[in-house]
Order: C-alpha cells, then sequence, then structure tokens
C-alpha cells in the first residue's frame, strides 16, 4: 500500500457505534433499559458518544443494534409534545437538553439479528456507506476516552501515515486478558503523539503470552479496507467475529496500521466497576451537582473507612 500523498486529507463522516450487546454485566437494570441509556449524571452514554463524533465533523452514525433496542435509536428523535410543553412553561434549559441529541450527526439503525461479535457488528455498517467513503471511524459507546479528540489526532496520524490508526492505552499485564492486545514496534513518525507501527494483533490473550501491555480501546479509524479483511476471518475468541482480527489480517497483507497511545484517562461504562467512577467523575466536575457530591463522597468514604 503506498502512503497518501501529503496533501490528501482525512475526512471521516461515518462513525459506526456498536450498540447490540446483551448489557448481562448491567443485568437487572438492563432488562427494560439498554446499557447505552444508562445516564453519566444525566446524559446517556451513547449521547456522549454522538457529541464526539459531532465534534469530529461526522455527519453519521451507523448505530448497530440488536432486534429489541429500538431505544437507542428512539434518543434521537425529536420529541414535540415535550418541547412544547416545555418552551410553554419557560424551561429553557431543559428545552436545550431535550434537543441536543436530535442536533446531533444523523443516526442510521443497523440491525444485527445475531449477536455474532463485534467484527460482525462493524462488517453490517458497510452497507450504509457513500462510495466516496475510504476511511471510517468505530467508537465504542462502552469506553468514554478522555479528553476527548482522540479521533482528531488518529486523523492527523492518517494523514501523515496512511492506513488505519488505533487508539492504545499502557495497561498493567495483569488486564490485558481483556482487550485487544498489540505487537509493535518504532514507528516512522516525528510528530507529536505517542505513535507506535503495529506489527500485529491478538484478541483476549493470555497475561503471559501477550505481546505488548499496549491494548485496543474503543476508538478505531478504518481504512475502508477494513470490510474486506471483516469477509474473510473466521470465528475467534470467544466463538466471535473479532475486529481484533481482521486488523491482523490487514498487517499480514500490507496494510500499514499505527496506534497512538492516548495520554488521558479512560472510563469502561460497560460494567457496574467502571461505570461508578465515571458518573463520580462527571459529577464531580458538574457546576451543579459537583460540590455537594464532593462533600458527600468525603462523609462516605470516611463511613466506610478510608
Ligand atoms: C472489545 C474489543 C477489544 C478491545 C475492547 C476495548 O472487547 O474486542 O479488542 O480491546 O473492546 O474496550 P469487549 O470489551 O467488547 O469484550
Amino acid at each position: 500500500m503506498t502512503k497518501p500523498s501529503s496533501s490528501s486529507s482525512t475526512q471521516v463522516k461515518t462513525v459506526i457505534v456498536p450498540a447490540a450487546g446483551m448489557g448481562t454485566r448491567f443485568l437487572p437494570a438492563t432488562k427494560t433499559v439498554p446499557k447505552e441509556l444508562l445516564p453519566v449524571v444525566d446524559t446517556p452514554g451513547i449521547e456522549l458518544i454522538a457529541e464526539e463524533a459531532a465534534q469530529l465533523g461526522a455527519t453519521r452514525l451507523a448505530i448497530i443494534t440488536a432486534p429489541k433496542k429500538q431505544e437507542v435509536l428512539a434518543h434521537f428523535d425529536s420529541f414535540p409534545e415535550l418541547e412544547e410543553l416545555l418552551g410553554a412553561r419557560g424551561k429553557e434549559e431543559q428545552l436545550a437538553k431535550v434537543r441536543r441529541a436530535s442536533q446531533l450527526p444523523a443516526p442510521v439503525a443497523v440491525e444485527q439479528e445475531k449477536p455474532l461479535g463485534l467484527g460482525h457488528a462493524v462488517g453490517l455498517a458497510e452497507a450504509v456507506l457513500d462510495d466516496d467513503e475510504d476511511v471510517v471511524a468505530v467508537m465504542l459507546p462502552d469506553d468514554l476516552v478522555l479528553p476527548t479528540g482522540v479521533v482528531e489526532k488518529m486523523v492527523e496520524v492518517r494523514n501523515e501515515l496512511g492506513g488505519s490508526v488505533l487508539c492504545a492505552f499502557d495497561v498493567p499485564q495483569e488486564d490485558v486478558y481483556n482487550y485487544g492486545v498489540f505487537d509493535i514496534e518504532e514507528a516512522d513518525y516525528n510528530g507529536e503523539y505517542r505513535v507506535k507501527k503495529v506489527r500485529g494483533m491478538v484478541e483476549k490473550p493470555d497475561a503471559e503470552s501477550a505481546p505488548s501491555t499496549f491494548v485496543a480501546t474503543g476508538r478505531y479509524l478504518l481504512d475502508r479496507a477494513i470490510f474486506d479483511a471483516l469477509k474473510r476471518i473466521t470465528p475467534g475468541a470467544g466463538g466471535e467475529l473479532q475486529l481484533t482480527d481482521a486488523v491482523a489480517l490487514l498487517i499480514e497483507e500490507g496494510h500499514p496500521v499505527h496506534i497512538l497511545v492516548h495520554e488521558g484517562k479512560r472510563h469502561d461504562l460497560g460494567n457496574p466497576g467502571g461505570y461508578i467512577p465515571a458518573v463520580v467523575d462527571f459529577g464531580l466536575a458538574h457546576p451543579t451537582y459537583g460540590p455537594h457530591l464532593k462533600k458527600v463522597l468525603r462523609e462516605i468514604i470516611e463511613e466506610h473507612g478510608a
């Protein structure tokens, strides 16, 4: 694969948001509420992702949903009666909150009939792309990567090095078994970010056999070639079609893949152990709730014997 000329510029139109999971780690709440609608303070995780996509300049959100998860899409509808009521009562702040989601990149539902894996989910989104889209972003709604804006940086790296760029965190070795793990080497890159070249990638390896402690964390900038690779993989870890295996296949075939090691923090909204700290973090930063929360958290910690 040739490097793009320095004048080529990546414009992401579509952000793929896989949201078809059953949310089993969040039962019983997820019996009736999709986990993507659970609020981080007052805003569902999926809306935070849509805001991140809007910030990137994307115009379409391809939301992969399961047959019984239509509520996720409904969140992006407009709510005329509610808006009228709030307007008539002069509740401008609440009105803006109701309207916000409908002003974000247009969501398109892509139904995944069976839970065949992240690779399968992402592959389905090809059907909604325009012919001129040579790159897509994937944002996993379980992962909040902060501060936002990491995909913009990954776009800069693709403009320089071509191919695909994935977001990585360096995690403790005992945690790698939860992730897609990168086999890396030094990149031919002198820019301002921490960038490495990927030699290979393996999904959820044992800690002992993992090639590094750099792991994939929820943000991918993928060349359109990924869709062809996704059609050629077979079930991998957990018996599922893995996005990781399609990335590994691209690398084998000479497609450049790099990671941008994010210098920031991350919350995993996919389970209560990661969701609770996210709510506390956003709560403490909130102008209305922050000061009180700080005070009561101190009391609670004291009570629990810090
Ligand atoms: C998925 C990916 C994995 C990645 C992780 C990031 O796994 O398959 O490669 O590291 O997201 O959160 P999941 O968490 O869906 O099991």
